[in-house]
């Protein structure tokens, strides 16, 4: 379960516009998503359509309560296919109060011991963060493992994200547990030098903690938040569609590096067969990560008939992990039409997971 937080004390920089639409992509790409709104505004409440006056029970009666750890499962409101959302309210912002008596130590680890439970439950849970820096952000962080921080390119300040990187810091070094955090730029119009020069100055800056991933100014991440669904399943072709895609691409990817499906070497390979049907094809290889993207480098192949369809089978040995592979069909670059991972937006990649 990896466990994100959407942190920056700015407001308006896209932190509940990243949440709901990386939620929405991870969902759509087959991720069991739980979304957190940790903000008395409850946008992301709203934001997935759900109205934070109609729901009985949200994230204030969990944290506020001793022993509210058995109940996150309890407030939980299923948004859609994959993704469910634990809502805010506006007494949220009551709980810095309520809890101002017990030691902070206790109070900042209320939502780490609320998630325990679920633990397995989700691939992926976001943590959408108030614009500053309290308890709610105290728990927020102290229950995640990574942290994306939104940086606006419109209207960029370095001095303030240096400060929450320097939080961040100190928190980590208190608790004792490491924090990836990356950096995304987001609300990005190629079209003013201002920008164009802030996204320069920010990869300077940050280098490897920046996405490579720019989330581009459009207009209908605003009109998709007004209906209360994820860009994907409002305008799946528009920027907002393909930049929060890729978002999820690359956090995927990210997760991979680090994980525990890199490829292991020192497994015994196991025999992969993968078929390509196509009718007007006369030459079909297979290229991966698997054999340098050199087509069919070390795969066996077989041409097939069936039902007058020709079907190309490329046999691979492989050792378990994942792999991203593309087709060269008479020597054009193709997706697999069968992979599972496609994504909805076009941006398609054919991977293979192999156990
Ligand atoms: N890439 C984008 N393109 C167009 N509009 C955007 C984009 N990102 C965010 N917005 C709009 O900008 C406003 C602020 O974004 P958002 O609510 O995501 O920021 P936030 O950091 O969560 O704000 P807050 O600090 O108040 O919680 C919203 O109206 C949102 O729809
Ligand atoms: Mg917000």
């Amino acid at each position: 379960m990896r466990v994100i937080a959407i942190v920056n004390q700015k407001g308006g920089c896209g932190k509940t516009t990243t949440t709901i639409n990386l939620a929405g992509c991870l969902a759509a790409d087959g991720h069991q998503v739980l979304v957190i709104d940790l903000d008395p505004q409850a946008h992301s409440t709203l934001g997935l359509g759900i109205d934070p006056e109609n729901v009985d029970e949200n994230l204030y009666d969990v944290l506020a309560e001793p022993g509210g750890d058995q109940r996150l499962n309890d407030i939980l409101v299923d948004v859609e296919e994959n993704l469910d959302l634990a809502p805010a309210g506006i007494v949220l912002s009551a709980l810095e109060q309520r809890l101002a008596s017990e030691p902070i130590e206790t109070r900042a680890e209320r939502l780490r011991a609320a998630l325990a439970p679920l633990d397995g439950t989700y691939d992926y849970v976001l943590l959408d963060c108030p614009p500053s820096v309290g308890l709610l952000t105290f728990n927020a962080l102290r229950a995640a493992s990574e942290v994306i921080v939104p940086l606006e390119t419109s209207q960029f300040a370095i001095h303030g994200v240096e400060k929450l990187l320097e939080t961040i810091g100190l928190l980590v070094e208190r608790i004792g547990h490491d924090l990836t955090v990356r950096v995304l730029p987001t609300l990005y119009d190629g079209r003013t030098r201002y920008a164009r020069e802030t996204l320069g100055k920010i990869r300077e800056r940050f280098k490897d903690m920046c996405f490579d991933t720019v989330i581009r100014s459009n207009v209908k991440l605003r009109e998709a938040a007004a209906r209360g669904v994820p860009i994907v399943r409002y305008a799946r072709s528009a920027n907002g569609a393909i930049d929060h895609s890729a978002l999820a691409v690359e956090l995927e990817a990210l997760g991979l590096l680090a994980g525990d499906e890199l490829p292991n070497l020192d497994e015994a390979p196991r025999e992969v067969v993968v078929r390509f049907r196509d009718q007007q094809a006369s030459d079909v290889r297979i290229a991966g990560d698997f054999n340098g993207w050199v087509p069919d480098k070390g795969v066996r192949s077989l041409i097939e008939s069936e039902g007058g369809t020709r079907v190309w089978t490329k046999i691979l040995q492989l050792p378990p992990g994942r792999y991203e592979y593309r087709y060269v069909v008479d020597g054009e670059w193709r997706e697999d039409p069968d992979s599972s991972e496609t994504l909805p937006t076009g941006l398609a990649r054919s991977v293979l997971v192999v156990r």
